[in-house]
């Protein structure tokens, strides 16, 4: 079994260039955990962020995942920002003409999000691989092109930022799972991935989640945990996985947490 771009398959049938990754390499690469526990007992950034209470069978797979995902999307070809912009007059209605003020609270922000996790959503809306009723026809008959344009311009605006509204009591108990992770409930630390101040990690994909509302947070949270929102299938399920050990209280109070996290 060969460790390198391997880990992901292209995607043929739409001759995309999209990746998935491949589950059995996944786990191959999970079998190895005696070499792995040797070469990254203390792998740098990773240090700081670990929880001593957390198993070191989840670390070593976010570990894993974060290094193939890393590895394998070095070659991300940009979108043309202004061309993106020729394309938004439709998308604005909703989302706001600076990317960040929709016109419901419950629209996600889509400014300053990075464009590798924008390209893969606009192209699992369009595909209807993540179903979204009231994007019905805004992506039809544009191109892969039009796509990564469109995530280039987006990923361009300037992020906006919100408040926490919670008490001391309820962000601190968002923020040591934020930070830690719940053990007990195999809930992974959301700053492993989304990184200590919430700007997600561009070069893997991963999202950017601080400033937006806690209501399309709330809705995500759940509908991963309910097995609705199944986008993160090229990550091997991650998100479903994180969030089933999560309980309503939790994600309300993360959700609230995440909107001023900067
Ligand atoms: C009629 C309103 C509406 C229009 C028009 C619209 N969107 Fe959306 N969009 C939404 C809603 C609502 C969601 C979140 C749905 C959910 O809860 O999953 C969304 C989600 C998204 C997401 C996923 C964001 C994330 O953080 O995962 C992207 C990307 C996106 N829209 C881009 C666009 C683009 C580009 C256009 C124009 C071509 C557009 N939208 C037009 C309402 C709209
Ligand atoms: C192992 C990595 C990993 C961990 C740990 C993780 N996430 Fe995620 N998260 C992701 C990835 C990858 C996605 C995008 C998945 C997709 O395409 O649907 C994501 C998506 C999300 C989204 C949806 C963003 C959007 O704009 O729609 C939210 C909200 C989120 N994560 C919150 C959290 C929270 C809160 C935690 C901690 C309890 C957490 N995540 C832990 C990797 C991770």
């Amino acid at each position: 079994m060969a460790f390198g771009m391997n880990a992901f398959r292209i995607d043929a049938s739409t001759g995309s260039k999209r990746r998935s990754l491949d589950k059995a390499w996944l786990e191959a690469w999970i079998a190895r955990k005696e070499t792995l526990e040797r070469q990254w007992t203390e792998p740098r950034h990773y240090t700081e962020l670990r929880d001593e209470t957390m198993q070191v069978r989840t670390d070593l797979k976010l570990v894993a995942l974060i290094w193939a995902v890393v590895a394998a999307t070095q070659a991300f070809a940009a979108g043309d920002p202004a061309r993106g912009e020729a394309q938004v007059a439709a998308c604005s209605a909703c989302h706001g003409q600076d990317g960040a003020t929709g016109l419901d609270p419950t629209y996600p922000n889509l400014a300053g999000q990075n464009e590798a996790y924008l390209t893969g959503q606009l192209r699992m809306i369009q595909s209807n691989e993540r179903n979204i009723a009231l994007m019905a026809g805004q992506l039809t008959g544009k191109s892969d092109q039009d796509l990564q344009d469109l995530a280039a311009y987006y990923a361009a605006l300037p992020a906006k930022l919100s408040q926490a509204q919670g008490d001391d009591e309820q962000i601190a108990r968002a923020e040591k799972i934020y930070r830690g992770g719940i053990a007990s409930k195999g809930v992974a630390a959301c700053a492993a991935c989304h990184s200590p101040k919430g700007n997600g990690n561009a070069p893997a994909g991963f999202p950017a989640i601080s400033g937006q509302s806690s209501a399309y947070t709330i809705a995500q949270l759940t509908a991963y945990r309910e097995g609705l929102r199944t986008s993160d299938e090229a990550f091997g399920g991650m998100m479903r996985g994180v969030a089933q050990g999560l309980t309503d209280g939790e994600i309300a109070a993360l959700a609230d947490y995440l909107q001023g996290l900067n």
